[in-house]
Order: structure tokens, then C-alpha cells, then sequence
């Protein structure tokens, strides 16, 4: 069974027209008119490859070929396809559209499965636009109540329920959705590993630890001409203190930590007036939950002591806490194996930015596949993976996806 990689370009170079932002990038924002136009464009081809298509009440779509054994639980593949406000083409749609070839390689093979194959994508992987990241995932393992899902609020204040049912994709499939038999997805690694080691494949032993907090900072708005240093209240002071903080905090602890201040909004955000309030989001993360943990407590112990030097109130608020997940060993083993029996170099990596895996890790044996970022550049219109490389990631999903769901016959 051969995967065909002209294919599989085609069909990425097809679905980057969708919110193309002129730079080689893709707006696809979940749950906007381009992730629906997103949705269109690949549910047509799930449709053309004649499989059974379901849309569950949060959105997500899983389109699945039949197994020779009935409706046993289905050996599941996929991604996303909503993007960040400048996204590449390769983050979330190298794994559904790769799981398309997938199935068109085992249709062009006469490979009926033992067990059925989904290629599924999940709503609002990125989380940008609706906190947490992974949410669609997140409710279809179970993880988060439909109904807190529904009510989640834009950083543009559309409400999620509303919207999901504005661009017409609130299904009907129940969630929690059935449990696979097994879930493996490719993914660009979106960092520097692979490239770096000469590496073509990634088998991923899990997921780091993600922490997303927004921090609210309020103090005295003033005249900026006026206003003795002595007598301010300014959060913007204490915003830049943290932000700061945050990258000392990352360096000090050292190892896989990393810290990021992504959004800082200010009010009334005019030259000559000392802020009222400051808005700032900051990303942790760890593949260490202890260590992950010692950082958010370290953060918010500084802020305090700097808000309340400057006179100024903070307000925490979650956006998104997701403990360190592992992969299934055997699943590991297997990506890891295939690759080697195919003849690439592969190497063991945790992965550094979150993914849908991780969420149905919780409901099955799961696994990913990934291949090289060219200078581990990515949530960048510059994301570039080699085509050679994206043709080798797919046909070691194939493989192993082919296995996990049990070969019952194959055209002589
Ligand atoms: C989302 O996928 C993230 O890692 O930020
Ligand atoms: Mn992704
Ligand atoms: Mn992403």
C-alpha cells in the first residue's frame, strides 16, 4: 500500500486557498467563515471517498470507512483545521488530509480492514480565539461538559454555541463520542528537534504540560503630565514587570519550560494617559507537572508582590490547564518500528505544543507521528515541512494505522 504524496500536496494546497492571508499563511480561526469554508471543502472529499460522515454537537467531524468486522470501535486518525490568526498550512491539516490519503491508499490497495478507520477533525484546536486549546477534542473525549463548551467566549466576545450554529456545523452526534480502538496522528512538529538531529520521523512520547492564564490589572488612570511617579497606579508598569518575569522565570528553571506573554491589551491604551487596566495572557508549559506548577505559583507570588507595590489589583483568570500527558508505549514502539522498517531515522520526542492526541489519549491507546518544521518555525505564515518529508509522515501513518486496524482482505 503506497500512499500517493502529489495527492496529499494537492489537497493542502487546495485548503490553504481557504483564508489565505497573502504570505504564504492562513487565517482560519475556529468557528469564523473560513473554518467553515474549511469544513465544506474537506467534508466534500470525506463525502467523495464515500465515507459515512457524522457531525457531533460540538462540531467535530469524523468521517469513517467501513471494517470488515462490523461497527467495532474504529481506528482513528485526524487533526484540526482552524488555524491561529497566522497560521501556516501544515499545523492540524497535514493530519487530516494525510489521513485522507490514508484511506484512498487503502481503497487503491482492494485493503479491507478488520476494524473501521476514522479520519476525524476536531473544532477549535488552537484555542486562540475560544479558550482552552483543544476544546473540540477535549468534549469529545469527555473532558469538558458540552453545555461549558457552548458558553465559552471569543477574545472578539462571540459567544461559541452561537457561532457554531451561525456558520451551520452544530451537529447532531452525541459527546462524548464512542472511544476508538486507537488513535494515532501525524503532525508537523512545529519546533527545531528533528531538523536539528538530520531526523526525517518523530515517534512522540506525549505532551508537556500546558498552563494558559489571563491577567487582569487594574489601578488609577491619570494624567500623564501630572501625575507624580510616586502617586501612579499603573498596570501597564506592572504588566511589563510580569512580562519580564516571565521570561526569567523560563530561564531560571530551565529544562523544557517555556513561558510566553502572547496578548497584552491596555485601557484606555492612549499616549498621555496612564492606563486604567492592563489585560495580558501568559502561556507555561512543562513536560514536568511538579515543575509546571512551581512556575504558575513563583508567577503569580511575583505579580502580587509587584501589584501590590505599585498599588494595583490583580485578577486571575484560567484560560486553559492541561496536565503532562504519555503516550501509549506500544503505540510508540510501533510508530518508532515502522519507521525504521521503511528506512527513515527516527527519534523519541515529547512534544512541545499541545494536540488533539493528547486529549484522546484519555479514551484509548494513542500515538503521533511527526516530521521535521524547517527552522522550527511555526503559528508563522513561514511554516514549511519538506514535501519529501510530509510523503514520508504520511506513509508511516498509513502503515501504521493499516496495522492497528488488522488487515481482513487485500485484492489480489
Ligand atoms: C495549540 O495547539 C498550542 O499548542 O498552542
Ligand atoms: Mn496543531
Ligand atoms: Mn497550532
Amino acid at each position: 500500500m503506497k500512499i500517493q504524496p502529489d495527492r496529499l500536496l494537492a489537497d493542502i494546497e487546495a485548503l490553504a486557498a481557504i483564508g489565505d492571508t497573502g504570505d504564504g499563511g492562513n487565517c482560519r480561526l475556529a468557528l469564523t467563515d473560513e473554518d467553515a469554508g474549511g469544513r465544506e471543502l474537506v467534508v466534500g472529499w470525506m463525502r467523495a471517498l464515500g465515507l459515512d460522515v457524522r457531525v457531533d454537537r460540538i462540531g467535530n467531524v469524523v468521517a469513517t470507512r467501513a471494517g470488515a468486522g462490523g461497527d467495532g470501535a474504529a481506528v482513528m486518525t485526524g487533526s484540526h483545521i482552524d488555524t491561529v490568526g497566522t497560521g501556516g498550512r501544515y499545523d492540524g491539516t497535514l493530519g487530516v488530509l494525510a489521513g485522507l490519503e490514508v484511506v484512498r491508499a487503502l481503497d487503491d490497495a482492494g485493503i479491507r480492514t478488520r476494524r473501521p478507520v476514522a479520519v476525524a477533525f476536531f473544532t477549535d484546536e488552537e484555542g486562540s480565539r475560544f479558550p482552552p486549546d483543544m476544546l473540540g477534542s477535549l468534549v469529545y473525549a469527555g473532558g469538558m461538559a458540552l453545555e461549558d463548551a457552548l458558553d465559552v467566549v471569543a477574545i472578539d466576545g462571540a459567544v461559541l454555541g452561537e457561532e457554531l450554529e451561525r456558520i451551520g456545523w452544530a451537529g447532531d452526534a452525541a459527546v462524548p463520542g464512542p472511544a476508538p480502538h486507537a488513535y494515532v496522528e501525524l503532525h508537523i512538529e512545529q519546533g527545531p528537534v528533528l531538523e536539528e538531529a538530520g531526523v526525517t520521523i518523530g515517534a512522540v512520547t506525549g505532551v508537556q504540560g500546558i498552563s494558559w492564564q489571563e491577567l487582569t490589572l487594574t489601578g488609577q488612570s491619570n494624567h500623564a503630565g501630572t501625575t507624580p511617579m510616586r502617586l501612579r497606579r499603573d498596570p501597564t508598569y506592572v504588566a511589563a514587570e510580569t512580562i519580564g518575569f516571565v521570561r526569567r522565570l523560563a530561564t531560571d528553571l530551565g529544562g523544557h519550560q517555556v513561558g510566553t506573554v502572547g496578548r497584552v491589551d491596555l485601557h484606555p491604551d492612549l499616549v498621555n494617559v496612564v492606563a486604567a487596566r492592563a489585560t495580558l495572557t501568559v502561556d507555561l508549559r512543562n513536560t514536568d507537572e511538579a515543575a509546571l506548577a512551581r512556575a504558575e505559583r513563583r508567577l503569580r507570588e511575583h505579580v502580587a508582590a509587584v501589584a501590590s507595590a505599585e498599588g494595583c489589583e490583580p485578577a486571575w483568570r484560567k484560560l486553559a490547564r492541561f496536565e503532562p500527558v504519555a503516550f501509549d508505549p506500544a503505540v510508540i514502539d510501533l510508530v518508532e518500528a515502522t519507521a525504521q522498517r521503511l528506512g527513515h531515522t527516527v527519534v523519541r520526542l515529547p512534544s512541545g505544543a499541545g494536540h488533539d492526541a493528547q486529549m484522546l489519549a484519555r479514551v484509548c491507546p494513542t500515538g503521533m507521528v511527526f516530521v521535521p518544521s524547517r527552522g522550527g518555525v511555526s503559528h508563522n505564515p513561514a511554516e514549511f515541512t519538506e514535501p519529501e518529508h510530509l510523503a514520508a509522515g504520511a506513509q508511516v501513518l498509513a502503515e501504521v494505522v493499516t496495522e492497528l486496524a488488522g488487515v481482513a482482505e487485500r485484492a489480489p
